[in-house]
């Protein structure tokens, strides 16, 4: 993927083409630094407001081709709406459009001005980390051979260029974070005929020989031996061989216990014996959205190579039915020893990370374990797509993936956990169901989950919600990647 070459300059002289905020006045946005032209510029798109071509409300554009009298070839006014009243999300929305707007036109070294320390809370370096993420990304176009045999025009865009101080680092993580996340929806977008879990293992030794991450993969054979019961009763309706994939960053100390990421790669979700009805099944692809974020997760620690260790555990199988497979009412012996009583099959997702959970803990000796999966549709009837739910053992550690989500704008929302909940998982002939009934389907699940995690901090990411939208906009969001990011980052830092 081309990498957009971004830096800073305090003074402008010459540029191509100029991202120009511009308020519901028609002025523009107060600057650190003066630009080439900036009362010509103002006077025309206050002229421009006057006369009803641009209102300057969030999220609108207007593209000038050689304006008169001003030397510039293109100048995109974006529009912030009123000066008081810009939220964080009005900010992004209006970054986005501007992106958009000059996907695919002829710009190569684009100025943007459009950072400024609007949004309360906010700040440049924020704006900046913002910026670099959107722009890559947007310029990024997906080339695959599942999407067709159309061939894709290369973005033009070269360079871009911050008229403030030198914040390179905060471009950097928006620019690894959105190189990750083109990697997340990459492979969550691909369908399942393509994205086995053996191509998921591939990523990753890709990955491993691009940055030198430790890889290790195991096959269906090693881990019946080894007694993953659970994960294998999920795997047993398939043909498509299951992989347990293990990718370990050292950035850090080697004394330092690693930060482990857990991620459900189900690569296909027919729900098994307990089908899943027929609409909207094809979307079951991106039941690997946990896989490819820690996946798109690992490429962006690549990239930046923070002072931290981390390890990620991909447990990846289709669900599906067959003569060989799992049946209700089925029991299972898991990893931990613990005995599982399968009510329903569709409910595979916590079956093979309790596996993956008990694997990490005795491989990795990790400090903390974070999981992420597309686990429940409870979780959309809870939150909606807007934020993923978040449940967890330790406060300290919900709290800071909190704040790294509202930093990112890729937010979470902390649901409760509680032996009145685990309750729910009783059952008469194991140690537990694999379901704890309708009520709380969400919390239930990480109440399963719970059970697996020994004496280590950990949380637990619903994003079922989030990792994509539906309908006829449909694609992976490359969420929570963000989030991730950020959180990993600030704990190198700490
Ligand atoms: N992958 C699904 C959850 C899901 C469904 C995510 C729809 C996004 C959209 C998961 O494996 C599943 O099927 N969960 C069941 C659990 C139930 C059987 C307890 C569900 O949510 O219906
Ligand atoms: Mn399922
Ligand atoms: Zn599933």
């Amino acid at each position: 993927m081309k990498h957009i070459q971004f830096s800073f300059n305090t003074s402008i002289t010459n540029l191509d083409t100029l991202i120009l905020p511009i308020n519901d006045q028609g002025e523009i946005i107060s600057l650190e630094n003066p630009l080439p032209q900036q009362s010509a510029l103002n006077e025309l798109s206050k002229s421009l407001a006057k006369s009803g071509d641009f209102s300057g409300e969030v999220g609108k554009t207007l593209l000038l081709v050689k304006p008169a009298d001003i030397e510039i070839q293109r100048v995109l006014l974006v529009g912030f709406g009123a000066n008081d009243k810009l939220t964080t999300k009005g900010y992004l929305t209006s970054i986005q459009a501007a992106a958009d707007a000059l996907d695919h036109c002829g710009a190569t070294h684009i100025v943007n001005a459009a950072i400024f320390a609007k949004p309360a809370a906010e700040n440049i370096k924020w704006a900046v980390t913002q910026n670099a993420q959107i722009f890559q990304r947007s310029f990024y176009d997906y080339s695959h051979e599942s999407r067709g045999s159309h061939t894709l025009k290369e973005p033009k865009v070269e360079s871009m260029v911050f008229p403030c101080a030198d914040y390179s680092t905060a471009a950097q993580q928006g620019q690894a974070t959105a190189l990750g996340m083109a990697l997340t929806q990459e492979l969550a977008n691909m369908p399942s005929n393509f994205c086995t879990p053996t191509y998921l293992a591939e990523t990753a030794i890709q990955l491993g020989q691009e940055f030198g991450f430790d890889i290790k993969i195991l096959d269906r054979k090693e881990m019946i031996e080894m007694g993953m019961g659970s994960f294998m009763s999920v795997a047993q309706g398939g043909d498509t061989p299951p992989k347990m994939i293990c990718l370990s960053y050292k950035g850090g100390e080697s004394s330092q216990a690693p930060i482990a990421l857990v991620g459900k790669g189900v690569t296909f979700d027919t729900g098994g014996i307990s089908l899943k009805p027929g609409a909207a099944m094809d979307e079951m692809k991106y039941d690997m959205g946990g896989a490819a974020t820690v996946l798109g997760v690992f490429k962006a620690l690549g990239e930046i190579k923070p002072n931290i260790n981390v390890v990620g555990v991909i447990p990846a199988t289709e669900n599906m039915p067959s003569g060989n497979a799992i049946k209700p009412g089925d029991v299972v012996t898991s990893l931990s020893g613990q005995t599982i009583e399968i009510l329903n099959t569709d409910a595979e997702g916590r079956l093979i990370l309790c596996d993956a959970l008990t694997y990490t803990q005795q491989t990795f000796k990790p400090s903390k374990i974070i999981d992420m999966a597309t686990l429940t549709g409870a979780c959309i009837i809870a939150l909606g797509h807007h934020v993923s739910a978040i449940m967890g053992n330790s406060q300290p550690l919900v709290d800071a993936l909190t704040a790294a989500g509202q930093t990112t704008y890729d937010r979470f929302w902390q649901l409760p956990l509680g032996e009145e909940w685990d309750e729910q998982l009783k059952s008469n002939f194991a140690d537990m169901a694999n379901i704890g009934g309708r009520a709380g389907g969400s919390i239930t699940a990480a109440q399963f989950l719970a059970r697996f995690v020994k004496e280590v901090d950990w949380a637990h990411l619903d994003i079922a919600g989030t990792a994509w939208v539906s309908g006829n906009n449909k694609g992976a969001t490359g969420r929570p990647v963000p989030a991730l990011v950020e959180y990993l980052l600030t704990e190198a830092k700490a």
